[in-house]
């Protein structure tokens, strides 16, 4: 029986691979290794919590002495890597818990996957999980590929182009089997209410201000979550040591259009007239730093492992807005208490 740590399972996108691994691979037993922290919720999984081949294990991946003992103990065939502090704007606020987790976090995963499977290297894969954002912002023209070089600006991007570094240096200097991808911006369900999409559909069904940040022209590149899910999952198995992968939907949208679009989706499911809730769209200071245009290149992907999206972003956008209007009571939940005092903070009131 394969044993695979999926480190970051009880956040949004891990939910999902978490939810694909136990669902597809029942000869593997997937562990789901999460500290919980505001953006870490098992409710993300109560569909599969009795399985099996799934078990949860709640810890800290800045704890070293916690990770090297996990690791001693189960001896997992391969880690998928997904635990980190992903939201940008809180990152502009506080750095460092970004370098904690992000850096510190990946490099303790990679000393215990080190001597845990010394001298079995080829037998074990470290698959890290990484962003788009550690290329930098295009301009109108022109996209990301796997040759692009790193020009992280915001304190994110920089701790996971710093942690994607880490793990190439372990593969070429130890000779760990290492994956990398680096994926562009992921929707779907489960997608913590910080993010621009879920941010927007919960203010729309409360007629709550939707703040776009600057004149809404920053572009960026959507990917339905389970189709990323599945890409993981084909990197995983399939993907030669040491290779670097791109994921993206050729999907770029600027902020102003998609808004514009979520809200007619919005009004109709909400049998409110057209035009209502873009009404609500409310220009606000622009993020430091903020990145012009996200674009990838995923042909690599597409040419080597056979992968392309499922679904448009018309269809995906619906199934959204969908989820989170059948699942009121997980928004409810989330935005409460700890996520109440970030909202205050970040929007000023
Ligand atoms: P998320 O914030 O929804 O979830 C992160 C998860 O990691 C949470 O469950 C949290 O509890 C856990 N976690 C945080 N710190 C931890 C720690 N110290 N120890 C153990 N667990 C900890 O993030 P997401 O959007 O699902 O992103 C997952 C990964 O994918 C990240 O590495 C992110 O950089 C990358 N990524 C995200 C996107 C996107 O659009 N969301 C796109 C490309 C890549
Ligand atoms: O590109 C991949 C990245 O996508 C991931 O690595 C990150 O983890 C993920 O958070 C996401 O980063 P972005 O910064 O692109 O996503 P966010 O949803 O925060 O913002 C999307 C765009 O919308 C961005 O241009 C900023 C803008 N925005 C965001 C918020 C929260 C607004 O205009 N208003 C908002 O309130």
């Amino acid at each position: 029986m394969k044993k695979i740590i999926v480190t970051g399972g009880a956040g949004f996108i891990g939910s999902h691979v978490v939810r694909r691994m136990v669902n597809t691979y029942l000869d593997y037993e997937i562990i789901n290794l999460d500290k919980l922290t505001y953006a870490g919720n098992l409710e993300n999984l109560k569909d599969i919590e009795g399985r099996p081949n799934y078990r949860f294990v709640k810890g800290d991946i800045v704890d070293a002495e916690f990770i090297n003992k996990l690791f001693e103990e189960e001896r997992p065939d391969g880690i998928i890597h997904l635990a980190a502090e992903s939201h940008v704007d809180r990152s502009i606020s506080d750095p460092s818990a970004f370098v904690m987790t992000n850096v510190i976090g990946t490099v303790n995963l990679l000393n215990a996957a080190r001597s845990t499977w010394e001298g079995a290297y080829d037998q074990h894969r470290f698959y890290h999980v990484s962003t788009d954002e550690v290329y930098g912002a295009l301009g109108a023209e022109g996209f990301f590929t796997e040759e692009t070089s790193y020009d992280p600006h915001s304190p994110y991007s920089a701790s996971k182009a710093s942690s994607d570094h880490f793990v190439r240096a372990y593969g070429d200097t130890y000779g760990l089997d290492i994956v990398i991808s680096n994926c562009s911006n992921n929707y779907g369900s489960h997608h913590f209410p910080e993010k621009l999409i879920p941010l927007a559909i919960n203010n729309i069904k409360h007629r709550r201000p939707i703040p776009i940040y600057g004149k809404g022209e920053n572009v960026r590149d959507w990917l339905w979550v389970e189709d990323h899910a599945r890409a993981i999952d084909l990197i995983y198995h399939q993907a030669t040591s040491g290779a670097t992968y791109n994921i993206g939907g050729h999907n770029e949208w600027t902020n102003i259009d998609l808004i514009q679009l979520l809200c007619r989706v919005m009004d109709q499911k909400l049998g409110r007239s057209e035009g209502e809730s873009a009404k609500l769209i409310t220009y606000v200071t622009d993020r430091a730093g903020h990145d012009l245009r996200y674009a990838i290149d995923s042909s690599k992907l597409q040419k080597d492992l056979g992968w392309k999206p499922s679904i448009t972003f018309e269809e995906g956008l619906e199934k959204t807005v969908d989820w989170f209007l059948e699942n009121e009571e997980w928004l409810e939940r989330v935005t409460s208490g700890q996520y109440l005092d970030y909202y205050k903070q970040q929007y000023k009131g």
